[in-house]
Order: C-alpha cells, then sequence, then structure tokens
C-alpha cells in the first residue's frame, strides 16, 4: 500500500513538472522568429536558475560530441554551438577539454550571460533556419546544437544551415525533445527529411539515440550526422 502511495505521489510531481515544462516553452515560442529571440532575451538573466536541476540537454549534448572527438583532438578542435543560449554546451565541453569555441544565439539577453562564461572566442548574434547568416561555410569540426528544433525556434531546414558551416568529415550533432520527432510532434517528419539531405549526398548518420530526463522528465534524442 504504501509502495502505491509513494508511486502515485511520484506521478503527481511528474505530470506537474510536464505541465511546468510545457508552459515555460509555451511563453518563449513566438509568432516570428525575432519574438522567440526577444522572448529569450527577457528570460536570459534568470534561464540557468529556472532550468537547474530539471535540464541535462546540455551535459548530455557535450557527452556526444566528446564521443565522437578523441582527447587528444579536442583543444585545437573548432566547435560552433548553434542556438548557444547562456552558454550551457560551451561551459560542459569546456570541461572536456573543448577550447575552439564559437556561439551563434540571436537573443541579447541570453548573450549577456553567455559572454560570462568566457568559454567562446567569437559570437554571431544571427538566424539560422531562416536564410542568411555570416558564418562560414565548412569550417567547423563540429556543429553542435541542443534545444533548438522547437516549434517557433529553428526550423528543420535549419540542419542544412548546421551541415553547411560543417567541414567535409566533421560532425553535427543535434539534441532534442524526443516527443517532437514522434507521430503528432511539431517534427514529426524530422527523420524523414534527414533522411533526404542523406539521399542528397550531404552527410552520412552515425548514431541515433535516446535518453532520459533530457528536460524535466522528457526523454531526448541525440543525432550524430557525418558531413560528406
Ligand atoms: C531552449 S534554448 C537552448 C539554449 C542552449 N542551447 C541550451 O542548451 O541551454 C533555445 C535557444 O534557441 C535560440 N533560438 C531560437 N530561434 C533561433 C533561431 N532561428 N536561430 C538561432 N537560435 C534560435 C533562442 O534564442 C534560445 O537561446
Amino acid at each position: 500500500m504504501d509502495t502505491l502511495v509513494s508511486s502515485t505521489k511520484t506521478m503527481d510531481v511528474l505530470q506537474d513538472l510536464a505541465k511546468e515544462s510545457s508552459h515555460l516553452l509555451r511563453s518563449v515560442t513566438g509568432e516570428s522568429a525575432t519574438d522567440t529571440a526577444d522572448r529569450y532575451s527577457v528570460w536570459g538573466p534568470t534561464y540557468d536558475k529556472d532550468l537547474e536541476g530539471n535540464y541535462r540537454g546540455h551535459i548530455y549534448s557535450a557527452d556526444v560530441v566528446a564521443e565522437v572527438v578523441p582527447e587528444d583532438r579536442r583543444s585545437t578542435c573548432r566547435v560552433l554551438d548553434m542556438a548557444a543560449g547562456t552558454g550551457k554546451v560551451g561551459v560542459e565541453l569546456a570541461l572536456r577539454g573543448f577550447k575552439k569555441l564559437e556561439a551563434l544565439e540571436p537573443a541579447g539577453g541570453m548573450l549577456e550571460v553567455l559572454k560570462t562564461t568566457q568559454v567562446y572566442s567569437r559570437i554571431f548574434q544571427e538566424y539560422v533556419g531562416h536564410g542568411n547568416n555570416t558564418v562560414p561555410s565548412d569550417y567547423y569540426d563540429v556543429v553542435v546544437t541542443c534545444g533548438s528544433l522547437v516549434k517557433g525556434h529553428v526550423p528543420k531546414e535549419g540542419v542544412e544551415d548546421f551541415l553547411r558551416a560543417a567541414k567535409p568529415g566533421g560532425f553535427v550533432v543535434i539534441v532534442m525533445r524526443k516527443s517532437y520527432v514522434e507521430k503528432g510532434g511539431d517534427f514529426e517528419d524530422f527523420d524523414d527529411y534527414l533522411s533526404t539531405l542523406e539521399e542528397r549526398g550531404l552527410c552520412n548518420k552515425v548514431s541515433r539515440k535516446v535518453f532520459p530526463n533530457y528536460y524535466f522528465n522528457h526523454d531526448g534524442m541525440a543525432y550524430v550526422y557525418k558531413v560528406v
């Protein structure tokens, strides 16, 4: 009986967390790219604190990048963190020995916090997936993005920007919420779209892994592609 009560309580807590996490995301999803960035700018000063203990996408992203780059190559490996937010992925990468980190992030309020991490040597205050950006082509050993493939954020076409920025033989690492790529999710055709990019000869799939507690109690999905 005690076990039943305690598991019912656990379910209640998990349901509350799921509601809370959906609320946070709804409040930053704008009608346009600039609207979304404006909302993140406001969130910037408290973003890290609000997610504390309930987000581990950044840790998993850095682990996945570290899996494809041997330790002795990390200090010279050029990494671009796309939709870098407050720099949480970069901080984790620096802890794993990466030293050549650059960031793209449109929201000024998020960038204010990112700059205090002092782990990025170049910052692009720009968007991906919406046309022009000034990120160099065929330049990075790794392009990583975490939490950016979200409705009203980076559209799936942004993956072509990631592939363009990475050099041939380099890697693109995409970490996002698993439910988004499932049937009925906002990115339900994402796997088909990635297959078309492979068919076009732009990249080859290295791995596709599910992991728990990406964001609150939601599972995460990590894709790794090698650029052709
Ligand atoms: C959920 S946050 C993730 C931030 C960071 N990667 C992390 O793991 O903490 C999503 C970020 O995507 C950025 N963003 C939204 N739309 C974007 C776009 N079209 N291009 C680039 N960044 C975008 C937002 O400003 C925000 O900082």
